[in-house]
């Protein structure tokens, strides 16, 4: 097979729309903005032969076309064009590629049309805006390929450099999904070109119209092999001499409504060019920094470290918070296998099978146990905590805490421990209401209430196996903390889970971390634990009903003031906390005031108001990619796009 040559292609995949400024009063700087948005231009200056392919069909696409000679002109070609078209637009990027053109296939049978277009109009054409719209129509039955070829005039004596000669052509082909026979398909063909040409005549002297071209044609418009050459003597007759057009004749500036991906763009990035490599053992890497819209060659590290300060991951559903975390916890895990990492999973059944290297508890079984009293350093702090905690998640506010503490205490102060069964305990508590002297009608209405939330709570046994003593002992620490403790991987498995029962044993939890992980005496800044909680309003939410009286609003609040004392403590004691969650605004404010670095994939409103106050970026917010996401740490602010997951 012959090659005749070779065309590079370069095909469009994302741009920004050329914002269209209002400039009054000022024509030539207005002609001046207007020629460097178009692209009816000549960006090396030696009177190439420039195309354009659209492509109608089931999907758009744009890409631009030249031909060479050789394999290597043609790399060269197209490369330093694909780099002139990024320079001149904003968020520009596409692929290129060179395809040998064979003979053969230049040999082309399909109906070519032309699409004749006046010269000087005195209005501007919209051509680029007719290609859109036709795109953009319901139902439509033909699909089309439209090639725009143009070159700067050498033609005339003394060219004027702005002036461009330029050729269109169409192709039709009915859409597959609709059966049309030969006459349909005739008259739909007429339809479309009559559409394309309709708005550009100019009466009475010169008409916008189409013309069938040979087949043998096509070679010609694949090879930008349209135009007259100049002769070696004399001018060019007249009569060949092609239309011409001046770029602010005609819409070629990126409109708004051009069916490709717009691109992110950051007005205030901040980025530190760091001279470390992912595979540094104090960072992990998320992903790769955009810069100006298009992907950049800097990676985004967050240092190790600074988890001690917090990570909050926020976007919505699907947009890849979930994976981000298994990329992050993963790469810990490897780089730093001296770090504990605690999974709190709520919502996501067998999220074990991500990690492979985590300790598995699962609510409920035998294993997976969470006493509801367990030792701290005074036996008061033990005592207290717990009342409060079971206090709060029975919504038991004012009368709670006194009560259980008292019987706690009682308890102690007679036989040295604590009632192995937490039903005991209940037992016990209203043994010591009933030595109350309170009026016998209050005394019988606590009772009732106590009793009442109790069993709302503890309806089921597993709960209560769960929360019972250790082997008998309260000095018993939990198999799933020490483990922890001592830089293993465990995840606990609350999925089975009422809600209610996921905020005691989450608060439970949380306890036990407050009061269990040390102060770290070396003070080295290190992180040491990690704790990992996905969907976090599980247990960081914000009560749904303003009701300061309401059980709901007294668990969260107890929770909320855990949280603050954890997370204020946590950078002495080399403690992590990342958070992610779909719903920013429904988190305590705290859970998201604590954390210092943030990822923000697309969130809704108005999630997307509570990290920034520009208006450009909580618009930018509401329309990210999946897996684009905004970096905001303490030196730095950038657009990212996360790492492949490549964890099998
Ligand atoms: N980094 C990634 N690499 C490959 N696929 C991804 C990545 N992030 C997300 N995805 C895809 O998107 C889907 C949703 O991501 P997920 O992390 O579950 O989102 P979220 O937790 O925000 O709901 C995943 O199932 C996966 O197919
Ligand atoms: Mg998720």
């Amino acid at each position: 097979m012959e090659i005749v040559g070779y065309q590079a292609k370069i095909n469009i995949t994302q741009v920004l729309p050329c914002v269209e400024e209002k400039i009054i009063g000022n024509q030539e700087f207005a002609l001046k903005r207007l020629i460097n948005a178009s692209w009816l231009y000549d960006p090396f200056g030696d009177n190439l032969t420039y195309g354009v392919e659209f492509g109608i069909g089931k999907y758009f696409s744009w890409e631009f076309y030249l031909f060479a000679e050789t394999v290597e002109m043609a790399e060269e070609l197209g490369g330093a064009l694909l780099y002139n078209l990024q320079e001149r637009y904003r968020g520009l990027d596409g692929q290129m590629s060179v395809y040998p053109l064979y003979s053969e296939f230049l040999d082309i049978k399909r109906s070519l049309y032309e699409l004749i277009l006046p010269s000087n109009p005195p209005l501007k054409l919209h051509f680029l805006r007719k290609i859109i719209n036709y795109y953009k129509t319901p139902q439509r039955k033909m699909d089309a390929t439209v090639f725009i070829v143009w070159k700067r005039d050498d033609l005339h004596a003394s060219p004027d450099p702005l002036k461009f000669m330029l050729r269109t052509f169409v192709t039709l082909n009915p859409n597959p999904d609709f059966s049309m026979d030969l006459e349909e398909r005739e008259l739909k063909t007429n339809a479309v070109l009559r559409y394309f040409v309709s708005d550009m005549s100019i009466p009475p002297y010169q008409k916008a119209k189409h013309d069938l071209v040979p087949p043998i044609f096509w070679r010609n418009v694949l090879t930008t092999d349209v135009f007259p050459e100049k002769p070696e003597y004399g001018q060019l007759p007249r009569e060949f001499m092609p239309n011409y057009i001046k770029p602010h004749l005609i819409d070629f500036d990126i409109p708004p409504e051009m069916p490709l991906s717009k691109p992110p763009i950051l007005e205030n990035r901040n980025t530190v060019n760091l001279a470390i490599d992912f595979n540094d053992p104090n960072y992990v890497y998320v992903g790769t920094k955009m810069n100006k819209g298009v992907l950049s060659t800097e990676s985004g590290l967050i240092a190790i470290d600074s988890l001690t300060t917090h990570l909050n991951i926020f976007g919505k559903t699907g947009t890849g918070k979930s994976t981000l975390i298994k990329i992050l916890l993963h790469q810990i895990h490897k780089k730093r296998p001296d770090i504990g990492i605690l999974i709190l999973n709520f919502a996501k059944p067998y999220l074990e099978d991500d990690y492979p290297m985590a300790h598995v508890y699962k609510f409920p079984s035998e294993k997976f146990r969470v006493p509801y009293i367990t030792p701290f350093d005074r036996i008061m702090i033990s005592i207290k905590e717990s009342s409060n905690v079971f206090a709060a998640c029975l919504g038991l506010k004012y009368l709670g805490p006194g009560i259980f503490s008292e019987t706690l205490q009682r308890c102690y102060s007679k036989f040295n421990k604590f009632p192995v069964d937490i039903k005991e305990f209940f037992n016990c508590v209203d043994d010591n209401m009933k030595t109350k002297s309170w009026e016998p009608e209050f005394k019988q209405h606590v009772r009732a209430t106590f009793k009442r939330r109790i069993n709302e709570l503890f309806y089921r046994e597993d709960l209560e196996a769960t929360l019972n003593l250790l082997d008998g002992a309260w000095k018993n620490i939990p198999e799933w903390f020490k483990k922890w403790k001592e830089g293993g991987t465990v995840l606990i498995d609350l999925t089975k889970c009422l809600e209610e029962e996921q905020h005691l044993i989450g608060m439970l939890i949380l306890t036990m971390i407050e009061n269990l992980i040390p102060i770290d005496k070396e003070k080295s800044n290190r992180l040491k634990y990690l704790l990992m909680l996905d969907e976090a309003h599980r247990i960081l939410g914000k009560p749904s009903d303003g009701h300061p009286e309401s059980p709901e609003f007294i668990m969260k609040d107890k929770t909320n003031s855990i949280y603050k004392r954890i997370t204020q403590e946590s950078r002495a004691k080399g403690l992590g906390i990342i958070t992610a969650d779909q719903h920013a605004h429904l988190l305590h404010s705290i859970a998201i005031d604590s954390a210092r670095t943030k990822i923000l994939f697309q969130l809704g409103y108005p999630s997307n108001q509570i990290f920034t106050g520009i208006m450009n970026e909580r618009e930018m917010l509401l329309t990210l990619q999946e897996r684009y996401a905004l970096v905001i740490t303490n030196t730095e602010r950038y657009l990212l796009r996360t790492v492949d997951d490549k964890i099998p």
